[in-house]
């Protein structure tokens, strides 16, 4: 948002999930919201975002919001109630009010753990969810028998078929780490893709963990947290 252009209070407040339009007069007669720290009485005035405050405070994440999340297991990534307990429960509840809401960049299962995106650029989720911007992501894999190397290969090939899917899977780097655990690179995100390359081939992942979206790390955020980070580490 171009910071020298001028704006609607009313429209900065629900643009940013403060409330709605229609509930900003009450804000503004509640004296919750300053101009240059002067109490603003018009919410039609129009105004530039760096001179406005609310309880005291800038507005928040002008620019746009993306940030990495620690995702435990039992939480999913779609708002769909009926599916249950959603990521979006850890993030400021604002964020979720905003125009546009912020999303995840591609979807982890219920039960994976790891580094998700989130983001209310739209543009971002479009490049980094894209097979064709082949943004890498690490998988860390637990299987529940002993791994065969012939697997390095055949992930290796670029010929994996999967059950109902049209196209083989691209080549994908797998790395195993122990009898029974492994780490893949995958540049592509389908449905359930690394659990399904395994199945196919006869291995249950047990467990699922992703730690590496591009350049970026997940490191040592804690379980359940989320930081921001920019463009550029991805
Ligand atoms: N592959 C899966 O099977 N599950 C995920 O959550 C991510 C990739």
């Amino acid at each position: 948002m171009a910071s020298m252009t001028r704006y609607r209070i009313d429209q900065m407040l629900s643009r940013h999930g403060y409330c709605s339009r229609g509930e900003s007069r009450g804000w503004l007669k509640a004296g919750r919201v300053t101009v240059s720290g002067e109490k603003a009485k018009n919410p039609a005035d129009k105004v530039l975002l760096a001179d406005l405050r609310i309880d005291g405070e800038p507005i928040d994440h002008p620019e746009g919001i993306l940030v990495m999340l620690h995702k435990p297991a039992g939480l999913v990534c779609s708002r769909e109630e009926r599916e249950g307990p959603n990521v979006y429960s850890l993030l400021p509840e604002r964020w979720s009010r905003r125009n546009p809401p912020i999303t995840s960049v591609g979807r982890l299962d219920k039960e994976t753990t790891g580094l998700l995106l989130i983001t209310d650029r739209g543009e971002l989720v479009q490049r980094w969810t894209s097979p064709r911007h082949k943004v890498t992501k690490r998988y860390e894999v637990v299987s529940d028998q002993d791994l065969d190397p012939d697997l390095v290969p055949l992930f290796a090939s670029g010929t994996l078929r999967l059950p109902d899917d049209a196209d083989p899977c691209l080549p994908a780097n797998l790395v195993l780490t122990g009898v029974r655990t492994a780490y893949l690179d995958l540049v592509e995100g389908r449905y359930h893709q690394v659990r399904r390359m395994f199945a196919g081939q006869g291995f249950r992942v047990t467990s699922l963990h992703r730690s590496q979206f591009g350049a970026l790390e997940l490191g040592d955020l804690p379980l359940g947290q989320w930081r921001a980070v920019t463009e550029e580490s991805i």
